[in-house]
């Protein structure tokens, strides 16, 4: 009966790949047993073939092009300190914030669903550790401020966190092994972002194994449509969410909910609004904010023309000059627009070394990229929104990503990052930290944001300390 069964689906699917002429993945079908061909079919079964079909022609066999808008112009944004005519919108701005949090109107959204391939750490991301004294995993510093936030306000705060199907069990688990950090299971939850089969350049199908097709995840833009699809959207609405603060997983100094950015966005009527950096260079490889046809957009650092990267104003200032660091607040509505609609966010192509099983069942790892994987980003959903707001932040308080296994936004300059902003709230606080000749603390620091969230807190805390020595090492919780 079972097996009658598998066969009719066999037969089905078997049509639909002849269809779409990607029949080759079934080839090694009778040497597998029921278990393994039940997870094939599974995994066949899921796919939009029309989806897929079109995105061959237009992303896979064809490359699609870049569509760089004509009439780009550097974006607008609200700086970090207020003008003085602003400085009665700023006031306002955070007590909006502080009461949307305190009502429960904001939750937290850590997307963690990446396959961290150039940091090449063995599991989640988030599991990896990085505070520099106690060394704190990525998650437990978010679990923390979330903690903290909690605290602070008194109100529920919910976390949401975005795995994917290569990662969710892992850490799932993670969670479980470490009691949730202090947070309880019933403030986090997980949701599983979709993902999608690579391809060959000729538009073929490529197996992982006789068993599965080789697929990643979808792109941090998957978010909204994961939120939808696992009945996120509706959880939120039902607990009296309307904001969703969105971090990525990899960047321990983000402020998790910071009441002004939340403010601004609210009393601006934004849908999406996001924070800006000044690039440290005019080629930086980031993300550029711009303006095109009234729209913010963002142009990837590849896309942007050298002559507009490298454009400068009379007074000598970078004329392009606000980086995307992908954090952002989104309005639940909006995300429920988005997904309600055809109109989701558009694909991109990446061409990368994709490990395959060739015709003859060898395991092939290609030394040059062989295949097209397809992803969305979460910034294209600033051009659907009706508004969009940016807000400007210092990179020393709240940017420094752990991409890379060493060099820039390593796991090292990370937490030298991390120490650096601890020494700068010391020293507000009145308390002296011993400099290395080269002017950098000469000491490990670090500060729980279970202490303070911010060194305005931090300051009003009056932390009294033994003096610091250099070599010290100093945990503050
Ligand atoms: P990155 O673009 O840095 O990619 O993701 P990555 O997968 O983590 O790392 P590399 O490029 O393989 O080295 C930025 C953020 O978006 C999340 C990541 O987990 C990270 O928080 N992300 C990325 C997802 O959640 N899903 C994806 O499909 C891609």
């Amino acid at each position: 009966m079972v097996q009658a069964k598998l066969t009719e689906r066999y037969k089905q699917i078997q049509k639909k790949l002849k269809k779409h002429k990607q029949q080759h993945v079934l080839r090694f079908w009778d040497e597998l047993d029921e278990a393994k061909q039940e997870k094939l079919l599974e995994q066949l079964e899921s796919l939009d073939f029309a989806e897929l079909e079109a995105l061959l022609g237009t992303h896979v066999l064809a490359k699609p092009d870049k569509f760089v808008p004509k009439d780009i112009r550097p974006a607008p944004f609200f700086s970090l300190r207020p003008k003085p005519e602003q400085k009665e919108l700023y006031r306002k701005a955070r007590q909006i914030g502080e009461k949307a949090i305190r009502n429960g109107e904001v939750a937290a959204l850590t997307v963690a669903g990446g396959q961290g391939t150039r940091l090449g750490f063995d599991g989640p991301k988030g599991a990896f550790c990085i505070s520099p004294v106690k060394n704190k995993p990525l998650f437990q510093i978010f679990a923390e401020a979330i903690l903290a936030n909690q605290r602070r306000f008194q109100a529920k705060i919910g976390w949401y966190i975005m795995t994917s199907p290569n990662n969710d069990l892992q850490i799932r688990k993670f969670f479980e092994q470490n009691n949730y950090f202090g947070l309880g299971p019933e403030s986090v939850e997980f949701f599983k972002q979709g993902s999608m089969p690579a391809f060959d350049f000729e538009g073929k199908l490529l197996l992982a194994d006789k068993d599965s097709l080789a697929t990643s995840p979808n792109g941090h833009g998957g978010t909204l449509r994961a939120l939808k699809q696992n009945n996120c959207l509706e959880k939120m609405k039902n607990d009296g969410v309307k904001y969703l603060s969105y971090f990525q997983v990899d960047n321990p100094l983000v402020s998790v909910l910071d009441p002004m950015f939340i403010g601004l966005h609210i009393r601006e009527d934004s849908e999406i609004s996001s924070r800006t950096l000044p690039k440290v260079d005019d080629l930086e490889r980031v993300g550029n904010f711009c303006l095109s046809d009234g729209k913010i957009v963002v142009i990837e650092y590849s896309d942007l023309p050298e002559n507009l990267a490298q454009a400068h104003n009379p007074d000598g200032s970078r004329k392009f000059n606000a980086a995307s660091i992908a954090v952002h607040i989104i309005n639940v509505d909006f995300a429920e627009r988005l997904t309600g609609s055809k109109t989701g966010l558009p694909y991109h192509r990446a061409e990368k070394k994709v490990p395959y099983l060739n015709d003859e069942g060898l395991h092939i790892e290609p030394s040059e990229p062989n295949a097209v994987k397809l992803e969305m980003f979460i910034f294209d959903a600033l051009t659907l929104a009706t508004k969009s707001i940016i807000f400007e932040t210092d990179r020393a308080e709240q940017f420094s990503p752990v991409k890379n296994a060493s060099g820039p936004d390593s796991a090292l300059t990370c937490r030298r990052d991390m120490i650096r902003r601890a020494a700068r709230w010391l020293r507000l606080a009145g308390i002296e930290v011993p400099r290395n000749p080269q002017g950098e603390p000469a000491c490990t620091l670090e500060i729980s944001p279970l202490y303070a969230l911010d060194a305005e807190e931090f300051v009003a805390k009056k932390p009294k300390l033994e003096p610091i020595k250099m070599g010290d090492k100093v945990y503050l919780e």
